[in-house]
């Protein structure tokens, strides 16, 4: 069986890890091998590269390499053995968290971003990205909701405005890959109707 890479992205407090574990389990019970996965953090040197992101304050350039030393090791040793298998891989984030995050957010160069990533990634590209949107504002209320009395992470802390322009500039992603993209309403937060969305795309598409 062929394999399939599905991701999903979106900004804070859009529910992407219960929506990816739904989705995973879904696809598990259609009978396939299934990969749930994250970035940053899909690999134990991800773990610990996570912590260190999440807690350091640090330049946008030095921000965007460990993301990308993250992702290069889990491209590298859990994405593509996963495909080459037939597996079916569900990632919670990936390359387009950094476009959105370090290049629309802080502002470095979208081609900068790809040209480094493209020195790893090579051809390994998602065959269906979901984009699960919300309010910035909603989504950072919820994030930090859902945290609780836990500390906000570096992003969580970040002003309105830096969330609007990465929810922009996923939205441009989109726009530039109309066909690798579904986007997809989050602001009402019924889990089950969500879920029931993705399966109808996949089915649609004649993925599953
Ligand atoms: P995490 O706690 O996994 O957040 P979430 O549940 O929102 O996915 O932390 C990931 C944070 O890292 C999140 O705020 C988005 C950010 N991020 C980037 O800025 N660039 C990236 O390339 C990736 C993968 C994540």
């Amino acid at each position: 069986m062929k394999g399939l890479f599905i991701t999903l992205e979106g900004p804070e407090g859009a529910g992407k890890s219960t929506q990816a574990r739904m989705l995973a389990e879904w696809l598990q019970k259609q009978g396939r091998e299934v990969v749930l996965t994250r970035e940053p953090g899909g690999t134990e040197l991800g773990q610990a590269l996570r912590r260190l992101i999440l807690t350091h304050p640090m330049r946008p350039e030095t921000e965007f390499l460990l993301y990308s030393a993250d992702r290069a090791e889990h491209a590298a040793t859990v994405i593509r053995p996963a495909l080459k298998r037939g597996a079916v891989v569900v990632s919670d984030r990936w390359l387009d968290s950094s476009l959105a995050y370090q290049g629309y957010g802080r502002g470095l160069p979208i081609a900068w971003l790809r040209a480094v990533s493209q020195g790893f990634l090579g051809d390994l590209w998602p065959d269906l990205t979901f984009l699960l949107y919300l309010p910035p504002r909603l989504g950072l209320w919820r994030a930090r909701h859902r945290r609780g009395t836990l500390e906000p992470d570096r992003f969580e802390e970040e002003e309105l405005a830096f969330h609007e322009r990465v929810l922009e500039g996923f939205f441009e992603l989109a726009r530039g890959e109309p066909e690798r993209f579904v986007k997809v309403s989050v602001e009402k937060p019924r889990a089950e109707e969500v879920h029931r969305r993705l399966v109808e795309e996949l089915r649609a598409r004649g993925l599953v």
